[in-house]
């Protein structure tokens, strides 16, 4: 049988130019890891030539002895590592995952999701209007006070006054620890669901850097893609004590699942997602875990060194957030801008996303942040020492570019913006960077 580079030259050569890049950068999008051979082994399995709609020993079609024995198993593992009664390891990803928890417990275009506002680092899925979370459900949204805290008095008054059947808990950028038990009071004291979105944290909860949800809501979420180091893909769990609510509950989420939502589940996914979960067993994710942990705030520390402003003044997770705002050249002008940066980082071998910041007075495509974190950079071996470095080129790069700021007239911005890019390609202090981290990272290798 041909092998790829035979069937697909061009297909191959750019998987190729993929790895390379993979390697040559500080890959630093918190939502990002690189998964083991182990788990890739498994997803470019023969498993992904079979069909087999339904759930382990209740299929629609023949053939799936083996299957059902693999999926069982990522159940189990998945009931373990997590300490839950019930798990789901179909859904195809994240999204599809909230919007079957949501399919299965609400009554579109009547009942109320309260989640964190995407503006305050919730994830489109936890109610924004442009995702079908906003469109078919009310959504009630809370927002992080000015310290960029979750303020759990207001989300209580809220809560009380708006009653939403689901109170969604989680983040996308979020630096700091969540009180699930707090969100669990607010819950029960309305009656509410609560789903915890741990699609960022699991790999924390599994590596107990970060509390569980599991005795205080009723479901949980997670991707497991990220700080959990799988495939893509995600997992919706069911607690105890969400049983104990709604005895159908389990039920409910499988058939929102399939055949809600989805047919045929992925079972090459599955079968990657329960050799993570075995990964994430052994005691070595734990050390992982701890140095992902370690290295966010050794980062932190040396940012704020240069006088970086840290959304909430710091990290307790994988993640932080770099407010620019402060980091004017010219105060009359509009000052360092995310989207600039987070170009001009890349130019440089850095890969971090633009990000919003509380309160941001900028519109999403320029927000006044960038986002980063140590998931994957941690994965290649590196240590604190190495953080003092990373800061140190992040702060080169935003000193190289702090003349260029974004002109605060919108007319101006996205010829502004071209222009830049074009600029900034063939920058060679950048570039000198860019060297500089080519040879670094040849000192941490990809799995
Ligand atoms: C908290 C949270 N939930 C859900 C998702 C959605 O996951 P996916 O991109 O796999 O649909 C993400 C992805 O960034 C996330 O951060």
């Amino acid at each position: 049988m041909k092998n790829l580079k035979a069937v697909d030259p061009q297909i191959y050569e750019l998987i190729r130019e993929e790895e390379k890049r993979q390697e040559e950068v500080l890959e630093m999008i918190p939502s990002e890891n690189y998964t083991s051979k182990a788990v890739m082994e498994a997803l470019g399995s023969v498993l992904t030539n079979k069909y087999s709609e339904g759930y382990p020993r209740k299929r629609y079609y023949q053939g799936n002895r083996i299957i059902d024995s693999i999926e069982t198993l990522a159940q189990e593992r998945a009931k373990k590592l997590f300490g839950v009664p019930h798990a789901n390891v179909q859904p195809y990803s994240g999204s599809p995952a909230n919007a079957a928890v949501y399919f299965a417990l609400l009554e579109p275009f009547k009942d109320k999701i309260m989640g964190l506002s995407l503006a305050f680092g919730g994830h489109l899925t936890h109610g924004s209007p442009v995702s079908f979370s906003g469109k078919y459900f009310n959504i009630v949204p809370y927002e992080l006070n000015e310290k960029g805290l979750l303020d759990y008095d207001k989300i209580k008054d809220l809560a009380t006054s708006e009653k939403p059947k689901i109170i969604v808990c989680g983040a996308t950028a979020y630096p700091r620890i969540i009180d699930f038990k707090k969100f669990g009071e607010i819950a029960d004291g309305i009656g509410a669901y609560l789903l915890a979105d741990i699609s960022h944290i699991a790999g924390l909860i599994v590596g107990e850097t970060h509390p569980s949800p599991v005795s205080y809501s009723d479901v949980i979420i997670t991707t497991t893609h990220k700080t959990l180091r799988g495939p893509r893909g995600a997992m919706i769990m069911v607690t105890d004590k969400g049983l104990k609510k709604d005895p159908e509950l389990a039920d409910k989420i499988d058939k929102a699942v399939f055949p809600g939502l989805q047919g045929g589940p992925h079972d090459n996914q599955t079968a990657a997602i329960a050799v993570a979960l075995r990964e994430a067993q052994d005691k070595l994710f734990k050390v992982y875990i701890e140095q992902v942990v370690r290295n966010a705030k050794a980062l932190s520390k040396e940012l704020l060194k240069f006088g970086f402003s840290l959304v909430s003044g710091g990290t307790d997770n994988h993640l932080l957030l770099i407010d620019l705002s402060n980091k004017k050249a010219n105060p009359a002008k509009g000052g360092v801008n995310g989207a600039l940066v987070a170009y001009a980082l890349e130019v440089a071998g850095i890969v971090v996303n633009k990000n919003a910041v509380p309160n941001d007075p900028m519109p999403p495509f320029y927000p006044s942040g960038i986002r980063l974190g140590t998931p994957a950079i941690t994965t290649r071996g590196m240590k604190e020492k190495e953080m003092v470095k990373i800061a140190s080129w992040i702060n080169q790069v935003i000193e190289e570019i702090k003349g260029d700021e974004l002109p605060k007239e919108k007319e101006s911005r996205s010829y502004f913006w071209k222009e830049f890019r074009r600029r900034i390609k063939e920058n060679k202090r950048l570039l000198g960077i860019n060297e500089e981290i080519k040879k670094f990272t040849q000192k941490f290798p990809v799995p």
